[in-house]
């Protein structure tokens, strides 16, 4: 996504999902380091690649909030297993992910709702890639 923004001159935006995808780097590490600690080896399964055939920056950042929900079904799912397993240390470790997810939905709604807002148009497009390059570092604040 960072990559497509970039090509098609959104430099705002592409450094706001460079910074991100770097946070998402961080959170699966976060989950490698929680397994190892138990000594457990942790595995990375492949996955899907990613879409080149972005049309828009609302489709972008439509897919990045779709993602995100979707990250959100896979964590409730894994906390289910934990609560199911009553594996409480696991069901206390993943609470700090359901926290993340909420920020991280918000954030992509509130994105959406500037696409509502200020519209499609070029003028406003320009708008919403600089209100990203604001938005890129929002969670390290
Ligand atoms: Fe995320």
């Amino acid at each position: 996504m960072a990559s497509w923004c970039k090509v098609t001159c959104y430099d705002g935006a592409a450094c706001f999902f460079r910074n991100h995808s770097a946070e998402e780097r961080e959170h699966m590490l976060k989950i490698i380091q929680y397994l190892n600690e138990l000594k457990i080896h942790a595995e990375i399964p492949s996955i899907e690649k990613p879409s080149q055939n972005m049309k828009s920056l609302e489709q972008v950042c439509k897919t990045a909030l779709k993602n995100e929900q979707n990250v959100t079904k896979l964590i409730n799912k894994i906390i289910d297993t934990a609560q199911k397993a009553n594996d409480h240390r696991t069901n206390v470790f993943l609470e700090w992910f359901v926290n993340e997810q909420i920020e991280e939905e918000d954030l992509f709604e509130t994105i959406m709702q500037e696409f509502d807002v200020i519209g499609l148009d070029k003028l406003a497009l320009y708008e919403i890639d600089k209100i990203l390059d604001r938005l890129k570092n929002i969670k390290d604040a």
